[in-house]
């Protein structure tokens, strides 16, 4: 299969999904998601493919979802066109998923991250939730993956006030798996990938499905109320402020309305 803005590649028993837009520093577009989703059901069908890796490039595993799709969309568009609930996808799949992470791994790129199962980082990966830039919320896991992977405290200064985690950081507090350096990144998330995939295919399936539902009960009514609250900020004027300040390169002006 041929895609716009994703390549597919298959390494022995792995499917390898790279994110191609490079000069958008691999922002979440509808195509790129709508993508992803097409790339990882046929790689979840297929028996040769164990497990599957996704990556972006070295400067940027993704910056985000796409600012410039969403900053004039009104509550009632966000609402009715409902672009995250494309992202369910990735829950739905069966096979491990590891996140090949460098550089930005900011917003909408960290809840993609954090929807896989492991995260490998290089050592110039950069986490964050930067949404309150913008004058919106993280609308895909951002407030609920984050907060049960590395706690309350620090999950808190990210969303309210962009802290970003190096990769050391990130390491320490759960986020990611491992931390190499950035020539081997990719390969280490791939050996690991294969590793897996090498093992009996259904106590790895039931393996996923557990830790998952040990990390995941209670998330469904979250991540629903998470999504509401940030089709909902779509409603104010900050939200259009802040995603046309990122767009015409300028600080914001916050009204609170
Ligand atoms: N959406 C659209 N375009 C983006 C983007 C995004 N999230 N992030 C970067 N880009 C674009 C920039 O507009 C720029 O394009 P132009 O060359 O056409 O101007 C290009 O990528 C390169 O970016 P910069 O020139 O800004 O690169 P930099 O090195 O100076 O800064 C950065 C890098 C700090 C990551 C900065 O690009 C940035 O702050 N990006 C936005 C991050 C962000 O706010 N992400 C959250 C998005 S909302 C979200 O994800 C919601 C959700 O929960 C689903």
């Amino acid at each position: 299969m041929s895609y716009k803005s994703i390549k597919t590649e298959i390494h022995d028993r792995v499917g390898l999904i790279r994110i191609d837009r490079p000069k958008a520093l691999n922002a979440l577009n509808s195509t790129v998601m709508s993508e992803l989703g097409q790339a990882l059901k046929v790689f979840d069908a297929d028996a040769q493919i164990g497990a599957i890796v996704i990556t972006g490039d070295s400067r940027a595993f993704a910056a985000g979802a796409d600012i410039k799709e969403m900053v004039d969309a009104t509550a009632a568009e966000i609402l009715q066109s409902e672009p995250i609930e494309r992202w369910d996808l990735i829950r739905e799949v069966k096979k491990p998923i590891i996140a090949a992470v460098s550089g930005w791994c900011l917003g909408g790129g960290n809840e993609l991250a954090m929807a896989c199962d492991m995260i490998i980082a290089s050592e110039t990966a950069k986490f964050g939730q930067p949404e309150i830039n913008i004058g919106v919320i993280p609308g895909a896991g951002g407030t609920q993956r984050l907060t049960r992977a590395i706690g309350k405290a620090l999950a808190m200064e990210m969303v309210l006030n962009n802290r970003h985690l190096n990769a050391e950081e990130a390491c320490r507090y759960g986020l990611v798996n491992r931390v190499v350096p950035e020539e081997i990144y990719l390969e280490e998330a791939l050996k690991l990938a294969d590793e897996i995939a090498k093992r009996a295919p259904l106590a790895v399936r039931m393996g996923k499905e557990m830790v998952n539902q040990a990390f995941e009960s209670f998330l469904a009514g979250g991540m629903a109320d998470e999504r509401r609250s940030f089709y909902f900020l779509f409603s104010t004027e900050d939200q259009k402020e802040g995603m046309r300040a990122f767009m015409e390169k300028r600080e914001a002006e916050w009204k609170g309305e």
